[in-house]
């Protein structure tokens, strides 16, 4: 049995079966080049204070840099006895220059180690998955001058509801990731502040300078309590939220496109380097990809669920559970990174069978709102109005016709306060021209809309 790496006060080796349950390099070594940078501040801000020489200091520098380069190229030797991948560099500093390389961890633990590390990782991760969420939001965007003339159907409980702009639904969607956006950003607020220093639980007795260290690494602030600093990973669970809530974003995307490129909606054609096939049936053309973005959702919800779980009841400071946090942080980030890039293209590439969608826009009475609407400018109490146009709908119905082709008699026996003008405001094109109000699918607004978010994307170039 191997002698324990850090093993002054231990007289037995560590089981083998230890080894291999506590092991986390095989999922950590991702943290590879965070470690090395937050080693490398660390080693500076020491040589900063005097507890290392400035010699020192280079030979660190420049021994990490090999062998961060070594990991890199694939020609650094993993094992499980070295346990993480903070052991694996520290180690092989040690091997490579001695004595010097046993001074690096001088006023450091793990614990504010590893805490480091994953906020350098999560911090690159929220940039990322952001520029992630521009490219979607410009797909979007692009589509709106094609799209601009063109009306769907609006639904509530999935049912014919009201007519809107395609362009309004493109920016509906680029509302969300938005917002998503806005949450990212805020995560990194709080992600992005030191944990080095506070060592193992309760800070150090050495002449450390935590703000030298902050500033290497570009963190905003550095952290005020080593007991919760030792402990916490709430910017972990806050990054793996705002994953999840964009992978439902994607998902209810998804679900819709999914609707909408059946035979039954018919609205969409998607792209056919974004579909397969099927092995049996051969005029199969599958929205696999949408299908498993919305699959995919399961793993991210499933992930944020992993981490809420593993923090419930930890004492504080640091326990070896929180060693648990990688797996479901980097599965969320890939995941929903991965959905992002298939989701632009898909977005980009799909086209609207607009005879299709015109032809069966006069089905479901999308115009009626607007027409009670048109009461109400008349004067007529909204209850009323509501009462009226229900009648007229069920006329109508009864006919087998839409409220346009009702006659204008019908009209007028259901409210003669009613004349020729209900006729401007029937058919789709129009009922959608009539709205006005802010943010509402009038063309106005919705070209103003589209003006504003040119302009935005055109800010984050
Ligand atoms: N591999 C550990 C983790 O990911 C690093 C910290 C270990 N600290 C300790 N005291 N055992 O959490």
């Amino acid at each position: 049995m191997a002698k324990k790496v850090w093993g002054g006060t231990f007289d037995e080796a560590t089981d083998r079966r230890v080894e291999e349950f506590t092991e986390s390099v095989s999922f950590d070594r991702r943290l590879y080049a965070h470690d090395v940078a937050g080693s490398i501040a660390h080693a500076q801000m020491l040589a900063k204070v005097g507890l290392i020489t400035p010699d020192e200091c280079r030979q660190i520098e420049k021994t990490l840099g090999e062998i961060c380069q070594e990991i890199e190229d694939g020609r650094f030797a993993f094992s499980i006895e070295l346990e993480d991948i903070h052991m694996h560099i520290e180690r092989a500093l040690i091997e490579r220059i001695g004595d010097v390389g046993r001074k690096l961890h001088t006023g450091r633990s793990r614990n504010d180690q590893v805490s480091t590390d994953l906020r350098l990782w999560v911090r690159e991760a929220i940039d990322l998955i952001d520029a992630r969420l521009v490219e979607l939001q410009r797909s979007f965007v692009g589509r709106c001058e094609a799209d601009a003339d063109c009306i769907l159907p609006g639904y509530t409980h999935l049912q014919r509801a009201q007519p809107v702009l395609a362009a309004h639904y493109w920016l509906a969607y680029c509302e969300k990731y938005e917002r998503d956006r806005g949450r990212l950003a805020d995560a990194r607020r709080r992600a992005n502040v030191l944990s080095l220093g506070t060592a193992a639980l309760a800070g150090t007795s050495l002449p450390i300078d935590r703000e030298d260290v902050a500033q290497r690494l570009g963190f905003d602030a550095v952290t005020d309590n080593s007991l919760d600093t030792s402990s916490d990973r709430d910017f972990v669970v806050e990054f793996v939220f705002v994953l999840t809530l964009i992978a439902e974003h994607l998902s209810t995307w998804a679900e819709e496109w999914i609707l909408w490129s059946t035979a039954e909606f018919g609205f969409l054609k998607l792209p056919q380097a974004f579909c397969t096939g099927s092995s049996i049936m051969p005029q199969k053309i599958n929205p696999d990809v949408l299908e498993l973005i919305r699959g995919k959702t399961a793993r991210v919800v499933g992930s944020l669920q992993t981490l809420l779980v593993l923090i419930k009841g930890l004492p504080l400071a640091y326990n070896r559970d929180l060693q648990e946090d990688k797996p479901p942080l980097f599965d969320a980030f890939d995941t929903v990174k991965a959905c992002l890039e298939l989701a632009a293209p898909l977005a980009a590439g799909a086209q609207i069978n607009r005879q299709v969608v015109a032809e069966r826009l006069d089905r479901g009475f999308l115009d009626a709102t607007t027409l009670m609407e048109h009461l109400i400018g008349r004067g007529i109490p909204q209850r009323t109005a509501h009462e009226l146009i229900g009648q007229l709908v069920a006329r109508a119905r009864k006919q087998d016709v839409s409220l346009a082709q009702l006659p204008l008699d019908e009209f007028q026996a259901v409210c003669p306060e009613l004349e020729e003008s209900v006729f401007d405001v029937l058919g789709v094109a129009k009922a959608v021209e009539a709205m006005t109000s802010h943010g509402s699918t009038g063309p106005e607004q919705v070209h103003r809309q589209i003006a504003r978010w040119k302009q935005h994307l055109a800010r984050n170039e």
